[in-house]
């Protein structure tokens, strides 16, 4: 095993890291407010048929707005922190934050409805109705993606990771694969894109350096067979 690649954050550990602090307080607000309303609706049930007159007022509406806000920020500080550590550059005029030279570079193209993956320092493409990426296992892989048509959306839920495809733009981002295998329809597009949106995915496999540079090999024999 080579040690992980330093300086490239796992994406699926990152996202692992937020979802862990949205889901107990998700599931502490939806908790407090069921336990809330029940109260107030069994213990204030008025008999009366009369509509109330004015409106109680109570120092508890402050208290509450001033939690959701300090909730909603606390998460967006969160987020922002989060996604400012992933190796992302949304409007391509940069490199991101966490790039690393060297690795692999893989330029992805989305159009209605199918991905295709160039590997330009080989000179190999690999396209078709559901093409697999085929990327090396513990290597920084840098992808430059574009969209020749419409939005579409590059996720693979297995690296927690998702940015969308624009025509006429380039996203830069750079992810790492520390298991090898193979995931059948491993990604797919997430926006929504058309008639055949839904059928719009690919296979990931993360094979071993050795194993890619054979698949390579056998992708240039056979794309030079006329
Ligand atoms: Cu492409 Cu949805």
């Amino acid at each position: 095993m080579t040690a992980p690649v330093v300086g490239v954050a796992d994406t699926r550990d990152e996202y692992q890291r937020l979802f862990d602090i949205y889901w107990p307080i998700g599931v502490g607000v939806f908790l407090l407010i069921t336990v809330l309303i029940s109260f107030v609706v069994l213990r204030y049930r008025s008999e009366s048929r009369e509509f109330p007159k004015g409106r109680a007022e109570s120092h508890w509406e402050e208290v509450y707005a001033a939690g959701i806000a300090v909730v909603a920020a606390a998460l967006l500080f969160f987020t922002y922190r989060t996604m400012g550590d992933l190796p992302l550059d949304q409007n391509g005029d940069g490199e991101p934050a966490a790039h690393v030279s060297g690795g692999e570079l893989v330029k992805v193209t989305a159009a209605r409805w199918r991905w295709r993956f160039d590997y330009p320092k080989y000179g190999v493409t690999e396209t078709g109705d559901t093409p697999t990426l085929v990327v090396p296992v513990d290597t920084p892989v840098r992808f430059e993606q574009t969209s020749l048509d419409v939005v579409h959306s590059f996720w693979i839920p297995e690296r927690r990771f998702k940015v969308d495809a624009f025509p006429g733009r380039t996203t830069k981002f750079t992810l790492t694969f520390p298991k090898t295998g193979y995931q059948r329809k491993g990604g797919e597009c997430n926006q929504y894109c058309g008639l055949r949106h839904s059928y719009m995915d690919f296979d990931v496999n993360v094979v071993t350096r050795a194993e890619f540079r054979k698949w390579i090999e056998s992708k240039r024999a056979e794309e030079a067979r006329p």
